[in-house]
């Protein structure tokens, strides 16, 4: 169950989201402020990426810069989730659009990127929608795909993956080729290491592998 608090001045998107008829597996309340926050179970989750846990991300070389490659451009993150990709991807000089279809997390997403944007001069946007929808009106040089997948771990997921899982729907991303079709240059799709190959795409031109059984698949135009 979703339950949506108003602290003053969202009385309005408060009715909007009321009436989407929003589900969670869990329990969630999300409270509208600045910023919005979501409490689950005991924790509360606010996202500002001027916060330690992403900035400290900018220290080191993250396997996702290898996977996206040197060449710039313009960036659909298709699966955009609180946009921890997204943000070291527009960090390293992509013209970034991140589109996120769950309307909870797309909406602490848009204020954190908004936010984020006018303290540090990034090229990044925040979509709330299905990226299918702006794939059909849009091409970009690289399309970066990240669907939920489940990885074996031993320890509880972050409270940020906490949530996604509790407010994703069952419906994964699976329209591979409207993604091969939007991309001008490059596709990439984040895997689990043991997922198959995309039937439904040409063979990966590369890829590479990460920590913790992820692997990224590259193909090139
Ligand atoms: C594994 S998470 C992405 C995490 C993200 N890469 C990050 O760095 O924080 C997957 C996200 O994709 C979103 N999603 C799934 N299908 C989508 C679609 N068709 N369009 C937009 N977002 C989608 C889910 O709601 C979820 O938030």
């Amino acid at each position: 169950m979703i339950e949506i608090i108003d602290t003053g001045d969202f009385a309005e998107l408060k009715q909007q989201l009321s009436k989407m008829h929003l589900s969670a597996h869990d329990n969630i309340q999300v409270i509208l402020g600045y910023p919005h926050y979501i409490r689950l179970k005991d924790s509360i989750f606010s996202l500002n990426y001027t916060d330690n846990t992403y900035q400290s991300l900018l220290t080191t070389q993250h396997p996702i810069l290898s996977a996206i490659g040197q060449q710039k451009g313009t960036l659909l993150d298709a699966c955009g989730g609180f946009g921890k990709d997204s943000f070291l991807l527009s960090h390293n000089h992509f013209k970034v659009t991140t589109c996120e279809s769950n309307p909870i997390i797309a909406l602490l997403l848009s204020q954190a990127v908004t936010d984020y944007c006018t303290k540090v001069p990034l090229s990044w946007e925040a979509i709330s929608q299905q990226s299918q929808e702006v794939m059909h009106k849009r091409s970009f040089d690289i399309v970066y795909l990240d669907p939920m997948f489940q990885i074996q771990r031993s320890a509880k997921p972050k409270l940020s993956m906490q949530i996604i899982q509790a407010l994703s729907s069952s419906e994964p991303f699976t329209d591979w080729d409207l993604a091969w079709q939007c991309a001008k240059k490059r596709l990439v799709i984040k895997q689990h290491q043991k997922a198959i190959i995309r039937p439904e795409l040409p063979k990966p031109s590369l890829q590479v592998k990460a920590k913790k059984n992820v692997r990224y698949d590259i193909y090139l135009k």
